[in-house]
């Protein structure tokens, strides 16, 4: 009887823990982002799926099945934009097919401008250099002396403008120049750095590093050394650098098994923080702010016009809002990457902006006045790398560079300038100024009838495409026709640094219409009521299938043998 009673609580018991189990592995799942983003692993098995396969030069005109007047209008574009290249381009051009075949970022980056199955047919016509020579206001100047306005923001340190940097590079270093490369001590400049840096992010120790990605690291690892948690938790499509553990789909050949993607501002991802014990923290990257749970936007994956930002501010502060109380009651480490919108948003950075305080924060960028840089801020009891009671158990971080003097003494120069009445009038109405500007230009775009818009959180910007076509990429080249430099990720991501005036911006709104009608004039935008983001889609994912299974089939040219 007694052991009948005993078996029955014991089963009753593995019955509750196993239901429990279910249910918490069901709340993750729930909290997973529907798209392939939002689950890594399948990513990567689709990924290693997708055939390589290209459109020969009749397909590469008419990938969606435009009529053979179309194609021959879009051909004859985009041999006046090659001529153009060709003709403008030629220094830049000359040197950079000499380094190509050894850089092999360079490979990587003009490979991948444009969607694959175009890439070589563009590589082979567009050779725009990727060299610069010089710099100034908001222009940048190619080895011809082509200028161009520039909206690549350099990856988001440009938030004041290149001067302003030079300036700080040049007046850092003549300060530290006495002692020079010295490493290991500390340049007294560092002093003010540290304060400041408290003082700007609110929290109580600072520590140096070389990079935006092992900032990040290394909150991370404090987080897991406090907490005695593995997990990290990271919403999806943001980018926290290229780190294994924050980059666990697509690109890492690593399976991140201690990561977490969810669904942000989603209350599913609100239930997993509850109930979870293994949570060590929570890393949010404010840009996402601008299209939550979408990837960075590039244009080589932009294969329709599927694109969407759209940034609310209210709704944004709100959700951080939640994150931090869930955060608090469970002892989760709530951890701002700021690496890309700190300083730039506010200056104060997110935590001001959205006005919600974390426990760890992350600068990166332009922080160290243009020179290579990554900070961590926290809470005392976070930053600790000890314990007191147990000497031989550490949170191990170092980094030879760390703390350099010359990289120590451009930040003194940015931090003091950030402190400048201009500095702060910069700041008063940040947002007023960009969110005007974006509507205008918006308005502009949709007077001239012209199937673009864009989409803005204060100065950083996307482009997104109302109308469905599979040429949306081909813009970025308009663009640079246009006089207006982009990063490799193209239409994706436009960033402006703050010394922008009226008339900068009211000529770089005129030529994005230019751009937009130059590239409407030659037909990319042709439309059928059959296209559809839908069936362009699908036509997509039948060239696939037909790659994988029939490679010589259609009009695309032999898959391998390129
Ligand atoms: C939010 C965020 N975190 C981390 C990083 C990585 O910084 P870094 O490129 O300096 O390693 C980036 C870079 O773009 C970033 O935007």
């Amino acid at each position: 009887m007694t052991n009948s009673i005993l078996l029955t609580v014991s089963a009753g018991i593995v019955l509750a823990v196993v239901l429990r189990k279910l249910q918490v592995r069901l709340q993750l799942s729930a909290a997973k982002h529907p798209s392939l983003t939002g689950h890594a692993r399948m990513a990567r098995r689709f990924a290693a799926l997708v055939p390589f396969y290209e459109y020969g030069e009749d397909r590469f005109f008419r990938a969606d099945d435009a009529p053979e007047a179309v194609a021959a209008n879009r051909r004859a574009g985009f041999m006046r934009l090659a001529g153009i290249f060709e003709q403008r381009y030629v220094k830049s051009a000359r040197m950079t097919a000499e380094v190509q075949d050894g850089i092999s970022d360079l490979q990587f980056t003009s490979r991948y401008r444009v969607p694959f199955q175009f890439s070589r047919f563009v590589r082979e016509h567009f050779k725009p250099g990727a060299f610069l020579a010089s710099s100034s206001g908001v222009t940048v100047t190619d080895l011809d002396g082509n200028r161009f306005y520039d909206l690549t923001g350099s990856y988001g340190v440009n938030v004041f403008g290149y001067d302003f940097y030079k300036d700080c590079i040049a007046a850092g270093s003549e300060r530290v120049r006495e002692l020079g490369p010295v490493l290991g001590a500390y340049h007294p400049v560092t002093v003010y750095n540290v304060a400041r840096l408290k003082a700007i992010s609110g929290l109580d120790e600072v520590s140096f590093h070389m990079s935006g990605t092992e900032a990040v690291m290394q909150a991370v690892r404090l987080a897991r050394y406090h907490t005695m948690r593995r997990k990290l938790v990271r919403f999806c499509g943001a980018y926290h650098g290229w780190w294994g553990d924050v980059q666990p789909g697509v690109g890492n050949p690593q399976i991140a098994r201690d990561t977490y993607t969810l669904k942000e501002m989603d209350p599913a991802a609100l239930r997993v923080l509850r109930t979870r014990r293994d949570i060590a923290c929570v890393l949010i990257n404010p840009l996402q702010a601008l299209h939550p749970n979408g990837s960075a936007p590039g244009d080589s994956t932009l294969v329709g016009s599927e694109r969407r930002a759209h940034f609310d501010r209210a709704a944004y502060s709100a959700w951080l809002r939640e994150l931090r109380s869930v955060c608090t009651a469970r002892g989760i480490v709530l951890i701002f990457d700021e690496v890309f919108v700190g300083f730039r948003l506010a200056r104060g950075g997110a935590q001001e902006y959205f006005g919600v305080a974390a426990d760890l924060v992350t600068y990166g960028k332009t922080v160290a006045g243009g020179l290579p840089i990554g900070v961590v801020c926290g809470r005392r009891e976070i930053m600790k790398r000890f314990r007191e009671d147990r000497p031989a158990d550490i949170c191990f971080a170092r980094g030879t560079f760390n703390s350099h003097p010359y990289v120590m003494g451009a930040m003194y120069e940015f931090l003091q300038r950030l402190e400048r009445p201009e500095i702060s009038a910069i700041y008063e109405n940040l947002d007023e100024v960009w969110n005007m500007r974006a509507q205008r230009l918006n308005e502009r775009l949709r007077a001239a009838g012209l199937p673009v818009s864009v989409a803005n959180l204060s100065s950083i910007w996307t482009i997104t495409y109302t109308q469905p076509s599979r040429y949306n990429w081909m813009f970025q080249y308009y663009l640079r026709a246009a006089g207006l430099a982009l990063s490799w990720v193209g239409t994706g991501r436009l960033i402006f640094s703050l010394n922008f005036t009226d008339a900068d911006f009211n000529e770089v709104a005129d030529r994005v219409v230019a751009a937009a009608e130059a590239m409407q004039r030659d037909a990319w935008w042709w439309s059928a009521p059959q296209l559809t983001n839908k069936s362009i889609k699908r036509r997509v994912l039948k060239e696939m299938i037909q790659a994988r299974c029939l490679p010589s089939m259609g009009s695309m040219s032999s898959p391998r043998s390129k």
